[in-house]
């Protein structure tokens, strides 16, 4: 039985269709229960509606903090009993209850060879520091920020001559191979969260696997 995966996102959900089309490719197998934003215009949204996803958005706003808001976020995403849950682009930082309570089961991808550059303006950091090499990192989610174990990295070589902007859009195609390919590790059972770390075929792995790109 597929793995039930729950993908949340705030915005365009360019890494969501990634997956829509690699599970109607064959290429994935996840069972996309439910697509849930924290805001009502994100693209995304429709994006699964086209795809025959269930999706659900309840607004961060109407709620007096971060922790009631978790709660109402974990009422409704059980109704539809995730196994795995994919931060796509989702502009929310989550409390420890929510993290503790999904505790193995999040992941998330963030747009830098993790552990260098957590936070924000990645791309124009990475350039600025004279990098070599920039990519991004699926990783588990633990309570501490982009900190949680690397799963999966995708990297290619910066040109020193190209603007943020143009390294942002080399990053994202490649975000968008390895954000279902290390979900399928996970969904499959091959890689595991356990003790804090990484197990890949029951064995704890702290480095990720690499993939170089062009
Ligand atoms: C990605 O670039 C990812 O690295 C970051 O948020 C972005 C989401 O983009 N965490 P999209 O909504 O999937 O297009």
């Amino acid at each position: 039985m597929s793995c039930r995966t729950a993908i949340l996102i705030s915005g365009s959900g360019t890494n969501l269709q990634a997956f829509i089309d690699a599970v109607a490719a064959g290429n994935l197998d996840l069972d996309l229960c439910i697509v849930f934003s924290n805001k009502p215009d994100a693209y995304g949204l429709e994006r699964a509606e086209k795809a025959s996803i269930p999706t659900a958005c309840i607004e961060h706003g109407n709620f007096p903090d971060r922790e009631s808001f978790d709660r109402a976020v974990i009422e409704e995403l059980d109704r539809y009993a995730p196994d795995l849950l994919i931060l796509a682009g989702f502009m929310r930082i989550l409390s420890p209850a929510f993290v503790d309570y999904y505790k193995g089961r999040i992941l998330n991808i963030h747009p830098a060879l993790l552990p260098k550059y957590p936070g924000l303006n990645t791309h124009q950091r990475a350039l600025d520091a004279g990098e070599e090499w920039h990519g991004s990192t699926v990783h588990f989610v633990t309570e501490e920020l982009d900190g949680g174990p690397r799963i999966l990295q995708g990297r290619l070589r910066v040109d020193p001559a190209e603007s943020a902007d143009e390294l942002q859009t080399r990053v994202q195609a490649i975000e968008h191979k390895i954000y279902p390919e290390a979900a399928g590790l996970v969904g499959s059972g091959r890689v595991v969260f356990e003790g804090g770390r990484s197990l890949v075929d029951g064995d704890i792995s702290d480095e990720p696997f690499v993939q170089s790109y062009e």
